[in-house]
């Protein structure tokens, strides 16, 4: 996909090119080698520098590069998974009934057991701070939301959420671009078992 002076890539056919090609690998190397979260999130530069092949080969996410145009860069990159929302019985309960009923229709009066929401994971995303062709948040999700679409419109998933820090940034990025804060009745926000928040946005119409 090119757009708007970026060039999104999927990881494995940038693996395949680089498999058969020496001097694109070290390239490619080199590049992930520069990525940089700014020391805002070592998580999202870890994953891309150690996690997103192994990820890859094992089938547990995808990967998706953006490039600037002349391929100079990584501008930003996105991870996505395949995997349901599971939400504990014991947390369910304390959701109002109009979100339960919203996130599983089906199953919104069951608040007898765990429930699990077909949804994708948008795993990592995260802009190179150290490129050149500096990538603003908004474009690199809008990548994001435009591969993930694709994805559910073929195969279902009813929401699409990430786990994140606690914090004013993060919120406000991702509030901004149409998640919301899964929460209990009465406002309190839920927390994963990694004490961070998660945030959701319904695909389906
Ligand atoms: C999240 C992100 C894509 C948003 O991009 P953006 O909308 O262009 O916004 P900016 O990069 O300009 O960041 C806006 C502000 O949020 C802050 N910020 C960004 N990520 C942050 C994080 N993980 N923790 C704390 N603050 C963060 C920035 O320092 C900046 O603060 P400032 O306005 O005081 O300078 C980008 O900031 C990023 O790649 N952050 C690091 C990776 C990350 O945390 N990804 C989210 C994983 S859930």
């Amino acid at each position: 996909m090119v757009e708007g002076g970026y060039e999104v890539v999927r990881y494995a056919d940038v693996l395949e090119v680089a498999s058969e090609n020496t001097d694109f690998k070290l390239l490619l190397d080199e590049m992930i080698d520069n990525f940089s979260s700014n020391g805002l999130n070592n998580d999202v530069e870890n994953f891309l520098k150690k996690k997103a092949q192994p990820f890859h080969t094992m089938d547990m996410a995808r990967t998706y590069l953006v490039f600037d145009k002349g391929f100079e860069d990584i501008c930003g990159y996105y991870s996505i998974a395949p995997k349901s929302i599971t939400i504990k019985q014991k947390d369910w309960e304390k959701i109002s009934t109009n979100a339960r009923k919203k996130l599983n229709p089906l199953g919104y009066r069951d608040t007898k057991n765990d429930q699990n929401i077909p949804a994708i994971l948008l795993g990592q995303l995260g802009k190179n701070f150290a490129s050149a062709h500096q990538i603003d948040g908004d474009k690199l999700i809008e990548f994001a939301f435009s591969t993930i679409y694709d994805i559910a419109n073929q195969i279902g998933g009813r929401y699409l959420y990430l786990e994140a820090d606690d914090n004013n940034h993060l919120s406000s990025f991702y509030t901004r671009n149409g998640f919301s804060f899964l929460s209990y009745n009465g406002g309190s926000v839920y927390k994963t078992k990694n004490d961070q928040v998660m945030f959701i946005k319904k695909m389906s119409a």
